[in-house]
């Protein structure tokens, strides 16, 4: 069966649901919504599933699990929304489907920047994982500091009657970063314009103090234990 990608049904129910300011925008959700949503879902099931096995069995081998923790998380029909409109998406399925390829999105969160690279080698090496999209945001940081690794890649979903490309997000990071973006995060959004320069420009700062800590973390790993062992 070949994988292709899902044909909408009715684009013109999406419609109904994507004026998040609206009240009673999701009366009773459309089978169209529901479907659409769903196929994300299990998308993001297979990833979070590949990261689990990858985590256990290197804990299992000894070297380590490289994964801190990992939270997969998939967009409401309201942040869908949203987002179309941003980027100026027209509502239909359709649009939706080949225009927002963070629907479904996992983060990773690992030991070592070496463990982040370690991770995403690991995962886009599969066969059945086709890598769509690099952004390294830790090669090149972005002005605010924010450092990650970011993934878009597609997994086949096995439908009743097709198999489905999927993409997912996915976001891979350390501690450090982690902890940077989170209170980057909660310190600055949705204020962002009104901050005074000279304390928005204390986020670089702190994003390049949070890689000095991975670094420094890194090396004493690594002269306590050697370096970690490579698939
Ligand atoms: P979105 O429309 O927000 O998904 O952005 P994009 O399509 O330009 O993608 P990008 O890869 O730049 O960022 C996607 C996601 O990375 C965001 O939704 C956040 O989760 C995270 N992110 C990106 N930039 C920042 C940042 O400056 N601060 C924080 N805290 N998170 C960020
Ligand atoms: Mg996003």
């Amino acid at each position: 069966m070949a994988v292709t990608s899902e044909q909408s049904r009715d684009s013109g129910q999406i419609t109904r649901w994507a004026r998040p300011t609206e009240p009673g925008i999701f009366p009773e959700q459309p089978d169209e919504l529901t479907h659409f949503m769903m196929v994300y879902k299990f998308g993001l099931a297979e990833i979070e599933t590949k990261i689990k096995i990858l985590a256990e069995e290197l804990a299992h081998k000894g070297r380590g699990n490289p994964i801190e923790h990992v939270s997969p998380r998939l967009k409401t029909p309201v942040s869908i929304a949203a987002k179309a409109r941003r980027i100026e998406c027209p509502l239909t399925f359709d649009d939706l489907r080949s225009r927002i390829r963070d629907i479904a999105g996992i983060r990773i969160v690992c030991s070592f920047v070496s463990d982040v690279y370690t991770v995403a080698d690991m995962l886009t090496r599969q066969p059945d994982v086709n890598l769509v999209l690099t952004k390294d945001y830790i090669d090149k940081p972005k002005t605010n500091g924010y450092r990650s690794l970011h993934l878009i890649v597609e997994i086949p979903v096995f439908l009743s009657d097709r198999v489905v490309a999927v993409p997912v997000e996915v976001q891979l990071r350390t501690v450090a970063m982690d902890f940077w973006a989170s209170l980057e995060h909660k310190i600055y959004y949705k204020y962002d314009p009104d901050i005074p320069p000279a304390l928005r420009d204390e986020r670089p700062a702190a994003a390049e103090d949070a890689a000095r800590l991975d670094k420094r973390m890194e090396r004493l790993h690594h002269e306590i234990h050697g370096p970690r062992p490579q698939p």
